[in-house]
């Protein structure tokens, strides 16, 4: 069991499964839909908004009570990404993402850099996520860039490489959140976007699952972004896919 699921399952989490995306350009439409998503706990955070609004917007977001998953996808030396991440525990965020590709010595790092941080400080580390395959890569393009395996062996050796540098979670395509629980068990937490409802439009998601689908299959968070924030009610968009999880 990784050390996060230990933390977690001891009382009802169903709420905390949930990730709104906040994939809006704009501190104002951000904490707009904060304030109606009064029982999500979870709000992500990407390069969009964090480009335009920075770490304050972290602090707007703690201090509603929030939790916040930074999805900066961070890839550089090992130096630089421990560097970014000991920031990340600074501002107190729950989940961080940084590429599996930066290698096995850019993950440790940033492991280590998270552990102490918070270690000094006296405090949790986030959980660190590593973005395998990029969903919008296919085999061909992974060619391109010099990578003669297929996406599926691509997206499990840097599940592997992830796990041996002490990451204790992935994100990964809906399709992949089996074979991942499969081979690597509850030694990664699986954070999986592209997830629908049933009442919800596919929009230009492609390989989708119900929210009720991809917990079966083993995520153990969903990034759930337009079904929400776009619903004429976020809140009872929410309320409607918690439901759905909990029966
Ligand atoms: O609006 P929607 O539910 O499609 O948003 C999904 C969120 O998950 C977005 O923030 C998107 O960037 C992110 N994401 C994704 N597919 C991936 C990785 C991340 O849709 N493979």
């Amino acid at each position: 069991m990784s050390l996060h699921e230990g933390k977690t399952s001891m009382k009802d989490n169903t709420a905390e499964k949930i990730i709104v995306a906040l994939d809006v350009s704009s501190r104002e439409e951000a904490l707009s839909l904060v304030r109606q998503l009064k029982d999500t706990q979870i709000f992500k955070v990407g390069l969009q908004l964090f480009t335009v609004e920075g770490p304050s917007l972290v602090k707007n977001l703690h201090d509603l009570g929030k939790k916040v998953f930074l999805d900066l996808k961070l890839h550089d030396i090992p130096n630089t990404v421990a560097g970014a991440v000991r920031m990340g525990v600074r501002m107190d965020v729950h989940m961080m993402t940084l590429h599996a590709s930066g290698g096995k010595e850019m993950m440790a790092s940033a492991a280590r850099a998270a552990k102490e941080e918070a270690e000094e400080a006296g405090k949790k580390s986030p959980l660190l996520l590593a973005v395998t395959v990029l969903t919008s890569l296919k085999d061909e393009q992974l060619k391109d860039i010099g990578i003669g395996a297929d996406t599926k062996s691509q997206v499990l050796n840097l599940a592997g490489l992830a796990l041996q540098s002490g990451i204790e979670g992935i994100v990964c395509s809906p399709k992949e959140i089996e074979v991942i629980k499969k081979t690597y068990k509850k030694g990664l937490a699986v954070v999986a976007p592209g997830i629908r409802p049933k009442w919800a439009a596919a929009q230009d998601q492609k390989r989708i699952l119900t929210p009720a689908q991809a917990v079966q299959k083993g995520a153990d968070y969903l990034v759930i972004g337009r079904p929400i924030t776009q619903a004429p009610s976020p809140h009872d968009a929410f309320l409607r896919i918690l439901d759905e999880l909990k029966s």
